[in-house]
């Protein structure tokens, strides 16, 4: 029988036993996630993201803006009173990578869909200072100059299919063709601007007004 003293007093066997105790915790933990239908599939109205949403998450990965925003509202009083319904997992089933991040240098954007008007959100967007005096975030004006489709709308198709590979890998609702082959219309002469702001627009949305 070997003692705790014994454990604790030979490093080699120490690291040893510790990491089993660590990978085994960790499976209990993060297996059975895989499994529930909670985190597995989409809560009463999330859908798949439009074309144009798409293509305006990615500009938000693009431009960093997880590096100073989360996506991910957690169950203290003090957070949902300030943005609204906690976030909860099958909110994120077609975020693909999720975008929760870990800074908040500026506020959780989880409920910004529909706080402000799109007006609001492209004026801040161009330069924050022109309505949040205080603000350091950059300004985005020269979203406004490029065309979605010649970047990140350009490959749209390719990507909606992807997304819809994730889906079925999990059974839940996707794209039809019809959608796909209507997604480069869809984003037809948007900015980079305007795409950014349907997919800030639609966050957090299907949640809004449950508390
Ligand atoms: C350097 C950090 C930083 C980056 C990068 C950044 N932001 Fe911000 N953001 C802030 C700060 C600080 C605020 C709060 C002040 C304000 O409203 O401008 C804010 C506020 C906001 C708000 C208003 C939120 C609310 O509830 O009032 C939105 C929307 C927003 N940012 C979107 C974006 C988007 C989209 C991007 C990427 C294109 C981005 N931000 C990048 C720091 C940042």
């Amino acid at each position: 029988m070997i003692k705790h003293e014994q454990i604790e007093k030979s490093v080699g066997l120490l690291i040893v036993l510790t990491l089993l105790t660590v990978i085994w915790g960790g499976l209990l933990e993060i297996v059975p996630l895989f499994f529930q239908k909670s985190t597995t599939t989409p809560v009463d109205g999330v859908k798949p993201y439009p074309a144009v949403n798409l293509a305006g998450r990615d500009i938000y990965v693009r431009e960093g803006c997880f590096l100073c925003h989360s996506q991910m509202i957690r169950p203290f009083r003090a957070e949902t009173e300030r943005y609204g319904h906690y976030s909860v997992a099958g909110e994120f089933v077609y975020d693909h990578p999720f975008q929760w991040g870990s800074k908040r240098t500026g506020p959780d954007l989880h409920r910004v869909g529909g706080r402000y008007s799109d007006e609001w959100q492209r004026a801040h967007l161009i330069n924050p200072r022109d309505v949040v005096p205080e603000s350091n975030m950059p300004a985005f004006a020269f979203l406004a100059d490029v065309k979605a489709k010649d970047t990140v709308g350009a490959d749209i198709e390719k990507k909606m299919e992807v997304m819809r590979g994730y889906a079925n890998a999990r059974g839940i609702p996707t794209y039809s063709d019809e959608e796909i082959k209507g997604a480069k219309a869809a984003i037809g002469d948007k900015t980079e601007l305007d795409v950014l702001i349907a997919y800030l627009q639609g966050m957090g949305t299907a949640l809004k007004n449950v508390k």
